[in-house]
């Protein structure tokens, strides 16, 4: 193919995601308010399994949402929709990372809960169909990923603010393969998107009583759409004069996550998605690893909460889902509780987590019939909170 026309089709498919991401920035500019559970006659929290071990763990922790919100389900407050489908089976038959049925049903929610789902990646059984999890974010408009990392005795308390719509992420499945020598992928900033992010981040610092907020980038050589995400956390940080701002590059703040001196001195992060990917993973493991920490995805319309792991298939294949840890997924119902304001219901979960994990210890998990179940590790935590009332 001459070059003429290989340019000109390359530029007609980057014209299409122009068009795609200018359409997305006017959305965004639509909708500048935060909904109000307070003022909804009834609030309705989807369950969602997902895949592999999903469905096991999230039918826990949707047991334990259904004990603690007991009295709001009776008094025709709050009502639980178990939405089944969202299986990479079904994903593959409607050839969609949400098959349309499922994703009506999810916004037919205001909060859902969501096991892990298979993301397929080259050389599965599987087409390379976009992750259900991305697609959640995009389609939910749920912009700020809340990954919170806490180790008490190490001085780590922190909280990660993670842009969750746009970066790498935005069409990072509909990159252009200019011709079989050239891939091109693109990394997307917008105004609108970086200004809410930032602004949860530093609201959030001043709800909560943090004085310092850290942006993590690499603008120093992704010096455009890094270089906008920068520039805005600094314009946004004015509007916050009581909090300290200051920032770092990815690199050195991934090393400076190991220095136990200097990491103390982190509160709340705010970053742009996929340094926000690989940053809360390191940080979570310093906590115990991915399989600990919970993961809110918050908009102004929906929220979505799940755990920080994956489906882990081969434990189905091997029978022993039944016995797959649910304590991520449960710490994603203390976040759930938190955000829809039953704030006492969240503190006596997190209690009776805290103590079933890490002190007490009555039943312990290890994945295999060598352990306890995840329902009998969910009946443990729902003893301790009665025990604890
Ligand atoms: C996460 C996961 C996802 C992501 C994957 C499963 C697509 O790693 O929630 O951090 O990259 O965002
Ligand atoms: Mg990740």
């Amino acid at each position: 193919m001459n070059r003429e026309v290989i340019i000109k089709n390359a530029t007609e498919k980057f014209a299409a995601l122009i068009n795609e991401q200018l359409d997305r920035v006017d959305r965004m500019n639509e909708t500048k308010d935060f909904i109000d559970y307070s003022k909804l006659d009834k609030l309705i929290i989807g369950v969602c399994g997902g895949d592999g071990i999903g469905p096991a763990i999230t039918h826990e922790a949707h047991r334990i949402l259904e004990f603690l919100l007991a009295d709001k389900v009776k008094a025709g407050k709050v009502e639980f929709k178990v939405i089944d489908g969202l299986t990479i089976e079904n994903r593959v038959a409607a050839n969609k990372a949400i098959p349309d049925d499922v994703l009506a049903e999810l916004k037919a929610c205001h909060v859902i809960l969501k096991g892990p789902t298979t993301t397929p990646r080259a050389g599965d059984p599987w087409p390379n169909i976009e992750s259900a999890n991305v697609a959640m974010r995009k389609e939910l408009d749920l912009f700020a990923n809340v990954r919170p990392v806490k180790v008490p005795e190490q001085g780590i308390d922190w909280t990660f603010y993670r842009e969750n719509t746009e970066g790498s992420y935005a069409i990072g499945s509909k990159g252009i393969h200019v011709n079989d020598d050239l891939a091109m992928d693109f990394c997307v900033t917008t105004t609108e998107g970086t200004e809410r992010i930032a602004r949860a981040a530093f609201e959030y610092a001043k709800k909560a009583g943090k004085t310092k907020v850290t942006a993590v980038t690499k603008a120093n050589v992704v010096k455009t759409t890094d270089g906008k995400f920068l520039g805005i956390c600094k314009d946004i940080a004015k509007e916050y004069p009581e909090i300290e701002f200051d920032d770092w590059y990815i690199d050195i703040m991934t090393a400076k996550l190991v220095d136990e001196k200097r990491r103390t001195q982190f509160q709340v992060l705010v970053l742009p998605n996929l340094y926000g990917d690989i940053l809360t993973d390191e940080a979570a493991e310093f906590q115990g690893g991915v399989g600990t920490a919970g993961s809110a995805n918050i908009g102004k319309r929906y929220a979505m909460f799940e755990a920080i792991h994956g489906s882990a298939p081969r434990m189905v294949a091997e029978g022993r889902d039944k016995y797959a840890d649910p304590c991520s997924i449960i710490r994603a119902d203390v976040m759930l509780l938190e955000h829809i304001g039953e704030v006492d219901a969240a503190k006596r979960l997190e209690r009776a987590l805290d103590k079933c994990m890490y002190e007490e210890k009555k039943l312990v998990i290890t994945g295999r019939d060598t352990g306890a179940t995840g329902a009998e590790f969910a009946d443990y935590i729902m003893d301790t909170i009665k025990a604890d009332m």
